[in-house]
């Protein structure tokens, strides 16, 4: 695998849960691959899970974790092609790129999308530069617009708790104080159109995601009609992709709090298993009820974390 960006990239999602699995439960059986081999964690943005899940599943295979917080430890990277760098950035991505590349084997990377330019955002405009300049093998620790080592988790853990072979999954946008992006809902989507699952979107109008994402899943901007039934509700905001209304890419449109998911909205699902990728924001996104019922697999998601990770690392290590 010299990539890990879209569903695409680990093939057979089958095969791919199969392994997931084994992994889960045998972690430091293949410690060996990783043996004098490194990892470059880069981190643009904050992170919790993320940092921590990758550097767990690289130590349960034997790797050695770096991991370089820009703008915090490094100098502040410039990362436009052409500008006189005359500001605070005192380096270019166009060297620091091939400098972190010849340190390790596999590179990692977390970069947000700015949301002011979709142009930009979507084109992948750092992660692009990693995977043209590193000469490594990169993963997308949530970039512009993805995010599959948390899409992954979110399959795994689907997989381990759906109580039907074909669950229908809810995926549904929520409320939230700040702009933030659409890397998650994006990966989800695109994850969930793969598996066989019955997948649906919910999002007030002016919300629609990408094309590309959203496939030939069911869009429904009737919340409670789409939450009819569902088996398991994956709540998430996202800002304005500027699908519908390119003029308002990347704002909030909306804070209407009809839409956080409490108890009267799992009242119409199928008794449905609640996830979200965390960090969230309580009595905003979820009621506290909800996210703290026997129902809520939260933890267990973020759990999955390191499981998905593990698996992307180890086929990075046996291709190389
Ligand atoms: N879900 C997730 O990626 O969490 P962090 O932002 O804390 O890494």
């Amino acid at each position: 695998m010299k990539s890990f960006f879209h569903v695409q990239d680990i093939g057979n999602l089958d095969a791919a849960l199969e392994e997931a699995l084994e992994v889960k439960k045998n972690p430091f059986a293949w410690k060996h691959l990783g043996i004098d081999k490194t990892i470059i964690l880069v981190f643009f943005n904050n992170s919790l899970r993320t940092r921590l899940s990758s550097q767990k599943a690289a130590l349960n295979l034997g790797m050695n974790p770096i991991v370089l917080n820009v703008n915090g430890d490094s100098w502040k990277l410039e990362t436009e092609m052409g500008v006189v760098m005359d500001g605070d950035k005192s380096e270019h991505l166009r060297e620091a790129i091939p400098v972190i590349g010849s340190f390790c084997d596999i590179i990692g990377v977390r970069s947000f999308a700015g949301l002011t330019d979709r142009e930009k955002d979507y084109g992948e405009e750092i992660l692009r530069q990693f995977i043209d300049y590193s000469g490594r093998p990169v993963i997308s620790l949530e970039s512009a617009t993805v995010h599959p080592c948390q899409a992954f988790a979110d399959l795994i853990t689907i997989e381990e708790h759906k109580e039907r072979k074909r669950p229908k999954v809810v995926m549904t946008w929520a409320p939230h104080p700040r702009a933030l992006p659409q890397a998650v809902p994006n990966s989800f989507a695109e994850w969930m159109n793969a598996a066989d699952v019955d997948f649906v979107i919910t999002h007030p109008e002016g919300y629609e995601l990408d094309p590309r994402f959203v496939g030939d899943a069911e869009v429904e901007y009737d919340q409670m009609k789409a939450l009819e039934g569902a088996d398991f509700v994956y709540a998430k905001n996202w800002s304005c992709p500027g699908v519908s209304l390119p003029e308002e890419y990347g704002k909030v449109l909306s804070k209407d709090m009809g839409w956080t998911v409490d108890a009267k909205h799992m009242a119409v699902t199928n008794n449905a298993q609640f996830l979200h990728c965390l960090p969230v924001r309580r009595n905003m996104i979820v009621s506290d009820e909800v996210i703290d019922s026997p129902r809520s697999l939260v933890i267990p998601e973020a759990a999955n974390r390191v499981v998905s990770a593990q698996v992307v690392m180890k086929r990075m290590l046996e291709s190389l």
